[in-house]
């Protein structure tokens, strides 16, 4: 094994909704893992790279202090992060690099079922409960209310039970939290979901090169995701119709049918998803013996 300043080293959420995916993402770029005894770390068997596995919240602080060279973290702690830094007059040290369509949640504003909410204002001179103080305050500055914050660390939703606040802002996924603490949804402050973030200082050439080589590996999941491998035949004067049909494909590769002077076989990755109406629409074109695959992998 290198030594550990020569591994990259990857900051993910313990537990929690980005966990699972997280890993399963960076398996799929290729890399083994295994988990250390008091499973805090992911050692990479066949590349120089470890997984972190440390609370969300201080993932964009151990990418910027350079303790971590990258991290899978969600948006709202993100953005949080920005702002915090922002009141403190210092900008963030890492960059976002992409967004990673896992972690979907929202930053919402709740409350007791029964509360009258007819937009921003209903929360003048009322006490909101919130970890996300940052977010929350930028919204209430940008709506010119006059709220006062309550800082909770966790457990936001009890707040209004325990008479310390009117409404909460927190972290709404499948809705179950506020469902089972009589809350109910009243408006958004940020649609989130997981994105990768970069330290910013320089790294050494073989470290850097093994980052661009994780990243190119990410953005080439992160298109297979969607990408689909169709094949159809084709009348050969509807061919032009037919590529026009196809959703995200480069020029489509044409072959001879043998025995058909009337049709080619048309084949194309198509770097959308291949819905039923496509198909629908391509065979009301024409086309028949439509196939679609699935795409493995896939190096640009
Ligand atoms: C958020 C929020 C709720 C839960 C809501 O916590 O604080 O507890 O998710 O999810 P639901 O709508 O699916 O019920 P989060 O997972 O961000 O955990 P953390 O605050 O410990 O980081
Ligand atoms: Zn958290």
């Amino acid at each position: 094994m290198e030594p550990s300043e020569q591994r990259i080293k990857i900051a993910v959420q313990k537990t929690g909704r980005l966990t699972d995916h997280s890993i399963d993402l960076l398996e799929r770029c290729g890399l083994k893992l295994t988990r250390s005894k008091d499973q805090l770390i992911c050692y990479g068997e066949n590349m120089p790279i470890d997984l972190l596995l440390v609370r969300d919240d201080d993932i964009p602080g151990l990418v910027g202090e350079d303790i971590c060279d990258l991290g899978i973290v969600g948006l709202n702690v993100v953005e949080e992060k920005r702002l915090n830094r922002a009141a403190e007059g210092r900008a963030i040290e890492f960059k976002q690099i992409y967004e990673l369509d896992f972690g979907h949640c929202r930053l919402a504003l709740a409350a007791p079922d029964g509360t009258e909410y007819n937009g921003p204002e209903s929360l003048e001179k009322t006490r909101i409960a919130t970890s996300y103080t940052g977010l929350l305050k930028h919204f209430l500055e940008e709506n010119r209310v006059d709220a006062e914050p309550v800082y909770f660390s966790g457990a936001v939703e009890i707040a209004p039970k325990l008479g310390r606040a009117d409404f909460i802002c927190d972290i709404v996924s499948t809705g179950g939290t506020l469902k089972a603490n009589g809350l109910v949804e009243v408006d958004t402050l940020l649609q989130s979901e997981a994105v990768v973030i970069q330290t910013q200082q320089p790294l050494g050439e073989a470290k850097q090169a093994l980052v661009d080589k994780i990243l190119q590996r990410l953005d080439g999941v992160l298109q297979v995701r969607e990408s689909k491998y169709i094949m159809l035949h084709a009348p050969k004067d509807a061919l032009a119709e037919i590529h026009a049909l196809l959703p995200g494909s480069e020029a489509p590769t044409v072959l001879r049918l043998d025995g058909d002077d009337d049709k080619v076989a048309v084949h194309a990755v198509c770097r959308e998803n291949v819905f039923w109406d496509t198909l629908e629409n391509l065979k009301a074109a024409g086309a028949s013996s439509l196939l679609v695959l699935p795409v493995e992998k896939m190096l640009a």
